[in-house]
């Protein structure tokens, strides 16, 4: 996502997922190939921590055609900059942060700001299994069955006011505990943004698990947005502040690069990219062959959410 040189784009980026991870697998493997080779009945494979279990209830309004991504691309091929910027640093870097104890800082134009403690926020018996088409700006998608809670059904708890028209989001700030923010890639902390109808919908989520489990660090534990018919840059990550503003907030991506990345980051494939087309997409854990498919206004979203929009140009606003 970053404004690069060519030196500067990561093999992630232009190489397909199975290729890539295929490379980075034999590398590794041939590295353990010597030791397992003299261990007969033993074969390599990798460190796995166990996730806790995340009980949820099945949401049948929110199911896709295609079958969920396999698991281990959406574990292992994230974009998460505060934990390095190649898609296999955040599984990597993020696997000694320790997301609890959490809270999340609510203030601006609402009427119970305060500290709230994760589980003040996130009630078991609310958690719903979603899944969503999931669209990141680089042209690839996913489809995960995420566990959360409608981002209205916990902001409606703050009691905003009249004023609220724009809900603005923070990731924690922590070069310590976040490696990736010792180096200034980006503004630091990562900033999103949502317009109030936008963040109340029901199709925004909270989300705090996937496939049935808590979410991984490298996926932005312990609460992140989804933003289903948005690029996958809007889904901010490990969220510790929550504020209600009159005015539109600044957003990360659109600091680092306006004229590329937008307040709204609808998907839209009729608005390329300034460098590449977002007309089609390529599922990650397809194959190595599988052929790009169109990518879908709103990104299948369509029905639920163009009304949003009505009489908006959304090539002014991308
Ligand atoms: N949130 C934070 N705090 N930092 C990030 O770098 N990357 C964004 C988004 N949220 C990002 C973030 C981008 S570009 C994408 S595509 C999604 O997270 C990736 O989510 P995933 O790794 O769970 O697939």
């Amino acid at each position: 996502m970053l404004i690069k040189r060519p030196a500067d784009i990561a093999p992630s980026e232009i190489t397909q997922p199975e290729l890539y991870f295929g490379r980075r697998r034999f590398l590794r493997d041939s590295a353990g190939a010597v030791l397992v080779a003299t261990m007969p009945g033993l074969a390599w494979a990798p460190p796995t921590l166990a996730a806790a279990k995340l009980a949820a209830t099945k949401n049948p309004d929110y199911v896709v055609d295609d079958d969920p991504t396999p698991k281990k691309y959406v574990t292992t091929y994230n974009n998460f900059y505060e934990f390095g910027t190649g898609k296999d640093d955040p599984v990597e870097n993020a696997k000694d942060f320790n997301p609890k104890p959490w809270s999340v800082v609510v203030s601006g134009e609402c009427e119970k700001p305060g500290r709230y403690h994760f589980e003040d926020i996130i009630k078991p018996s609310e958690l719903e299994e979603r899944i969503y088409r999931f669209r990141c700006v680089e042209a690839w998608s996913m489809v995960v069955p995420w566990i959360g809670v409608p981002l209205a059904t916990v902001l409606k708890r703050f009691n905003p006011t009249a004023k609220a028209k724009y809900v603005a989001f923070e990731t924690l700030y922590d070069p310590k505990r976040m490696p990736g923010q010792r180096r200034p890639v980006l503004n630091w902390p990562y900033v999103e943004g949502l317009r109030i109808d936008e963040a109340m919908h029901p199709l925004t989520l909270l989300t705090v698990g996937l496939y049935g489990e808590e979410l991984p660090n490298q996926n932005g534990a312990p609460i992140r947005l989804i933003v289903p018919w948005k690029y996958g840059f809007k889904s901010i990550k490990s969220i510790v502040r929550i504020k209600f503003t009159e005015k539109q907030p600044p957003t990360t991506w659109n600091d680092s690069a306006p004229q590329e990345y937008g307040f709204y980051s609808n998907v839209n494939p009729q608005v390329d990219h300034p460098r590449w087309s977002q007309r089609k997409e390529r599922k990650v854990g397809g194959g190595f062959f599988s052929p790009k498919v169109p990518t879908l206004k709103f990104n299948g979203y369509a029905e639920q959410v163009a009304a949003l929009y009505t009489g908006m140009d959304l090539v002014k606003f991308y």
